[in-house]
């Protein structure tokens, strides 16, 4: 029996070891990947009023949740095995400091550093369809924000989320892989409360709710995390009025009183969203 029990025991142990091994180097291949992409310059704006807009951009559109109100990183995921997660210090005394208006496009937009390496957990499929306009604000601001030394923890990826993200669980791990690199970005895009823009502007929250918004549990946090909801017409959302939807976006509180964590979903950013945005959102998902 138990020399049976032992025979069964080892197969399992080799059996695992090699499943291990396979998955490491199947990742490993992903991750060393370098894509040489050099992306066309945009113009920087540098009139107070557009600086201003950037950082209210800089404000709704997250960095703040990733990598710190002062921008020079945080931890914000600290996932068990799925990974460490911390963004980089983007502040001019960071990793960005020798960074060129082409370099800042490339991380962005395009989720590549300088060397054409993959950025990890960065979710630039929600920018790349920024306007040339919005993105050169938001460069603009992040240029001229305060310096500050710091050397955030190193980020690493843990073995289920080199399992979650091969079995294609983890969209948020190489956004490089699954942006369009020869889309064409609109130059600007006037704010309206229209569906259209609407849908420019929820380009935010598609990391978390998913590119058809329809909510689910969020790729790659831990697991205390509650799924996002659903924001189509299938979600209770579609029920609440333009206020009730603006109250929840902005200040975390829904309708029946229940406060959403700010951990989960980053009100506090959307706190700078101007009602014309909050309008247009609600606009796009009662249209869908
Ligand atoms: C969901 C979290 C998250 C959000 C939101 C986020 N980032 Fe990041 N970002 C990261 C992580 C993590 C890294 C480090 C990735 C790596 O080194 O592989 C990173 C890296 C970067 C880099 C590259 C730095 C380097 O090492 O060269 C830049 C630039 C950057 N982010 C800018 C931004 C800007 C601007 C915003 C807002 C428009 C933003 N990020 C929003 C997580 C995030
Ligand atoms: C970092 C992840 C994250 C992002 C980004 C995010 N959300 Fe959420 N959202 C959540 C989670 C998680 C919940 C569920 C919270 C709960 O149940 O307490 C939620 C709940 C909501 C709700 C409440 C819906 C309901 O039925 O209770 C609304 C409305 C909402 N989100 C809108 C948005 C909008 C609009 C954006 C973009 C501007 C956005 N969210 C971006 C994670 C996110």
């Amino acid at each position: 029996m138990l020399k049976i029990l032992g025979r069964v025991l080892l197969a399992l142990a080799v059996a695992l070891s090699l499943a291990a091994a396979v998955v490491h180097f199947r990742y490993e291949a992903h991750r060393r990947e370098r894509i040489a992409f050099d992306p066309p310059e945009i113009s920087l704006p540098t009139d107070a009023a557009s600086l201003a807009e950037g950082r209210r951009l800089v404000q709704v559109k997250g960095c703040y949740d990733c990598h710190g109100a002062d921008l020079s990183g945080r931890v914000f995921a600290d996932a068990g095995p799925v990974g460490f997660f911390a963004g980089a210090n983007i502040t001019p005394a960071g990793a960005t400091k020798d960074y060129g208006v082409r370099d800042w496009v490339r991380a962005v937009r395009y989720g590549l550093n300088p060397e054409g390496r993959k950025l990890i957990f960065m979710p630039s499929t929600e920018f790349a369809q920024l306007t040339n306009e919005d993105l050169g604000k938001i460069i603009a601001h992040l240029r001229t924000a305060a310096p500050v030394q710091n050397q955030p923890a190193a980020l690493s990826v843990g073995p289920l989320g080199k399992v979650l993200y091969l079995a294609g669980k983890f969209p948020l791990m190489f956004q490089a892989e699954l942006i369009d690199r020869t889309a064409v970005p609109l130059e600007s895009l006037a704010p309206s409360t229209e569906p259209v823009y609407g849908k420019y502007m929820i380009a935010s929250c598609t990391g978390c709710h998913g590119a058809d918004l329809r909510g689910g549990p969020i790729p790659g946090v831990p697991p205390e995390w509650p799924p996002a909801s659903d924001l189509t017409p299938t979600g209770r959302v579609q029920t609440w009025t333009l206020q009730q939807f603006a109250t929840a976006v902005k200040t975390g509180t829904k309708p029946d009183g229940q406060q959403i964590n700010p951990a989960y979903m980053p009100w506090t950013s959307f706190a700078a969203m101007t009602d014309v945005e909050i309008e247009a959102m609600y606009r796009y998902i009662r249209s869908q």
